[in-house]
């Protein structure tokens, strides 16, 4: 079943928009894909809430098996009211505050994912003052480039992210010396929307090296994380619902020389859940100016910010108008910023005030970094039978 006839059977003429749509149904087969791609491996998936932590969506994550990698004291409870185990939960980001480390021991997380020397110290430090261990992985900068969006890259020795690998040596052997450390394994993430699988085999390469390194110094690890970054086709999401899951899991299980006992972890957010959601809005107006003809919806950058921060495309469609004749439009939202725009030179089925619109492929990083910007409501949810 298309889109529009989902969705359509759930939208009555009372429903308010702006809303995000999440089709359950593709969800559940997408972490159905994903465990089977991980089956009989010693892998664990750690989904990262900052993509969407609609609670609704969690709690289909969390009955597929998978953990939560979170980025904030917030994200942690969003997690632990789901019913995530703390066990199954990676608490990363480059600026853990005194009060969410605390928070993060105080429910002995399985790993800290540590960014910096002064980061491992407050940990220790922190963990001592409660008479407890912290569980922790050093986040390595790999220095590889992802070719993605300038704003979503982070393995490169540019970016804020991680430990550079000349000094990796020297903080490891500092996380083996501290008593309230326990040092796991390594931590990597290159990059988001990540579309071709060149720079996680040059992760792998990586990791062999270090690993191989490691190991002759007498130094082995029980944990390597990969992090996430697998990217979606956001120009055909009903041609490829789901990201090439087995191409991705492939390069890993081929690539990567693991030793006996080692696991593997990943913390994908975008693949997960980017395909299931669709932000759907109204056409308020239909306006032309000189150059230009307009579709104004009553959503905005509030609701889906994603087109104006990273110039990101998102496919476009009139769910509900059955001309024949197509025009071209620039899709706007309303709010008073001229990067308010979901889609330029948009060709679609000529257009009405009162139509449907959807904007797709928005599950990820579209709800969860919705704003009040111009004090506007919030966008709603919906959801389709699993
Ligand atoms: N692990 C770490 C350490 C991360 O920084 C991220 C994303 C992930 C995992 C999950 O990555 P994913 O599998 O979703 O690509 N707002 C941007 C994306 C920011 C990604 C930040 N880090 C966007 O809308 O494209």
């Amino acid at each position: 079943m298309r889109l529009n006839d989902k969705l359509l059977g759930a939208l009555g003429d009372s429903v308010r928009t702006p809303f995000y749509y999440y089709d359950m149904a593709l969800l559940g087969k997408t972490l159905d894909e994903i465990n089977r791609h991980t089956a009989g491996w010693p892998a664990t998936v750690h989904y990262a809430l900052k993509a969407n932590g609609n609670p609704r969506l969690l709690a289909e994550i969390l009955r597929h098996g998978m953990g939560a990698d979170l980025v904030s004291g917030g994200e942690m409870e969003a997690a632990l009211e789901a019913g995530f185990k703390p066990e199954m939960m990676a608490f990363a980001g480059v600026g853990k505050t005194d009060e969410e480390i605390n928070l993060g021991l105080k429910h002995d997380v399985g790993c800290f994912n540590v960014e910096s020397v002064p980061e491992l110290e407050v940990i220790n430090h922190l963990a001592g003052a409660m008479g407890t261990t912290a569980r922790v992985a050093l986040r390595v900068n790999p220095d590889i480039d992802a070719h993605t969006h300038r704003y979503i890259t982070t393995g490169t020795a540019d970016n804020k992210f991680g430990i550079a690998l000349e000094s990796l040596e020297q903080v490891i052997k500092l996380a083996l010396s501290l008593p309230h450390i326990h040092l796991r394994g390594l931590h990597f993430h290159i990059g988001s929307q990540i579309t071709q699988m060149q720079p996680y085999a040059m992760l792998c390469d990586t990791v062999n090296g270090l690993l191989d390194h490691y190991e002759k110094k007498g130094i082995t690890f029980e944990l390597i994380n990969l992090g996430g970054g697998l990217g979606i086709d956001y120009g055909d999401p009903d041609g490829h619902p789901m990201p090439d899951f087995e191409a991705f899991f492939g390069i890993f299980k081929h690539g990567l020389k693991l030793r006996p006992g080692q696991q593997v972890h990943f913390e994908l957010g975008r693949s997960i859940v980017g395909q299931c959601g669709s932000l759907i809005t109204r056409v308020t107006y239909v306006k032309e100016n000189r150059n230009k003809r307009f579709v104004i919806v009553d959503a905005g950058m509030t609701d889906l910010i994603r087109p104006a921060l990273y110039e990101a495309h998102h496919k476009v469609e009139n769910l509900t108008s059955t001309a024949a004749e197509t025009q071209t439009y620039d899709v706007v939202g309303p709010v008073c910023e001229s990067s308010d725009v979901f889609a330029h030179d948009c060709l679609l089925p000529l257009t009405a005030r009162g139509d449907v619109i959807a904007v797709r492929s928005a599950g990820a990083y579209g709800e969860s970094m919705a704003s009040h910007y111009n004090m506007r409501r919030l966008p709603g949810c919906i959801f389709s039978n699993a």
